[in-house]
């Protein structure tokens, strides 16, 4: 399919079957079909010669999201990585929506990836928390929008994010000024009809929604952030995020070129499934499909060995004798994002795929991995002080930026 905007319309009715927009990600079929995915919204498959391509610019092994294909789809990224073996650096920029306090393990995706992005390119990373975004869509207050932003801050400076390359900024204490003006310059250029056709919008969505595209489209443009990077209007912006957040994106490649901006570049992650199977993002409102990073020990225990979707056999002698279907097994799949060891991952995957590996067995070593992972998130959280937050969120030129 030939596409010639970036922004594409609504697909035709029998391809409705798979919804994936920000707000909402469901699949009639239960499994999203990320290649489908891909040629609707038009992005590229981030393939191997990425990957290799990193590991060379940046003489550090490439991260596990990507040697895995967790980030598996981009846009322009390499002309990021061209610019930058011409010595031309860049910034990052990601955020989050802060809807709850609790952060689960696939909200903690973009920003894992986003720490060793900025350092193995050494780069600054500007974070935007949308708290005038999820006021809106989840009909908090004011005040309790604002309230989870800075909760949501400290769990994303437990990331190891580095203080002198990044600044981190709520929507409703930061826009103004030049960011402002450029909300105004790409609101200008985007019709009602454009908006409706990217994001669905209808007739009994309050305006509040209809307006807030530009909110997140200009953290794209480096002129949105004086006080960073005054006199560098042409510095590129490389953003990581979920696919789900590409419409935005669509928006906002639209129109840089008509305000004389660079395109930003993405690099998109597939969704962290659900316990209970692969059927999209996990859902915040129920608690037991996900592990959340304030579950204790035992709540991690009990929520893989209950609700993990196992893709083994119903009786040992049929699970020696198929093995288990890893194509829809969770304790695999989550293995997948988090089991730093290949080898070992290339083990279990050998084993269990066979049957001589028992659910049981990949459901412990699974626990034992999330354990780790949530014991040391909470230690870094504990440590985050309210001085800190204040020090990431600071209005202020970062020292350190490109070195
Ligand atoms: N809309 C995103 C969310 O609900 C938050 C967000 C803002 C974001 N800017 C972004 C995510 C840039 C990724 C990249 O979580």
């Amino acid at each position: 399919m030939e596409k010639k905007t970036e922004s594409k319309a609504a697909p035709e009715e029998e391809e409705q079957v798979q919804v994936v927009n920000p707000w909402e990600v469901s699949s009639a079929k239960g499994k999203i079909d990320y290649d489908k995915l891909i040629d609707q919204f038009g992005c590229q498959r981030l393939d191997q010669s990425f990957v290799d391509r990193v590991f060379r610019l940046t003489s550090r092994s490439p991260h596990i999201f990507l040697r895995r294909n967790v980030f598996f789809a981009h846009r322009d990224f390499n002309e990021i990585l061209d610019a930058y073996e011409r010595g031309e650096k860049f910034y990052l920029y990601t955020g989050r929506g802060p809807s709850s306090e609790a952060l689960h393990l696939g909200h903690l995706v973009p920003f894992m990836f986003t720490k060793y992005l900025q350092d193995a390119f050494k780069v600054p990373l500007v974070i935007q928390l949308t708290d005038d975004e999820k006021c809106m869509w989840k009909n908090l207050t004011v005040e309790e929008s604002k309230r989870l932003a800075r909760e949501n801050a400290k769990d994303i400076i437990a990331c190891g994010f580095d203080v002198s390359r990044t600044f981190i900024f709520s929507d409703f204490d930061y826009v103004g000024g030049a960011f402002y003006e450029n909300m105004v310059r790409v609101a200008k250029c985007v019709t009602y009809n454009k908006v409706v056709g990217i994001f669905g919008f209808t007739g009994e969505d309050h305006i509040g929604k209809v307006s807030f595209p530009p909110v997140q489209a200009v953290p794209s443009f480096p002129s949105s952030f004086p006080h960073l990077f005054s006199g560098n209007d042409k510095l590129r912006c490389l953003i990581p995020c979920a696919i789900d957040q590409d419409p935005y994106f669509r928006m906002t490649r639209d129109v840089a070129p008509r305000l004389g901006y660079n395109k930003p570049a993405l690099i998109e992650s597939l969704f962290f499934p659900a316990l209970q199977g692969e059927t999209g993002k996990m859902s915040a409102s129920d608690p037991n499909s996900a592990i959340y990073v304030t579950d204790s020990q035992k709540a991690i225990k009990d929520k893989v060995n209950r609700y993990a979707f196992s893709g083994g056999q119903d009786s040992i002698e049929n699970h020696r004798k198929y093995g288990a279907n890893l194509e829809v097994d969770i304790p695999f799949k989550y293995l997948s994002f988090f089991l730093e060891d290949d080898e070992e991952l290339e083990h279990i995957r050998k084993e269990y795929g066979s049957g001589r590996m028992l659910t049981g067995e990949i459901k412990k070593r699974l626990i034992d991995v999330l354990t780790e992972l949530v014991e040391r998130h909470r230690a870094a959280r504990a440590a985050v002080t309210d001085e800190m937050v204040d020090a990431f969120m600071a209005v202020r030129p970062l020292p350190n930026m490109f070195n």
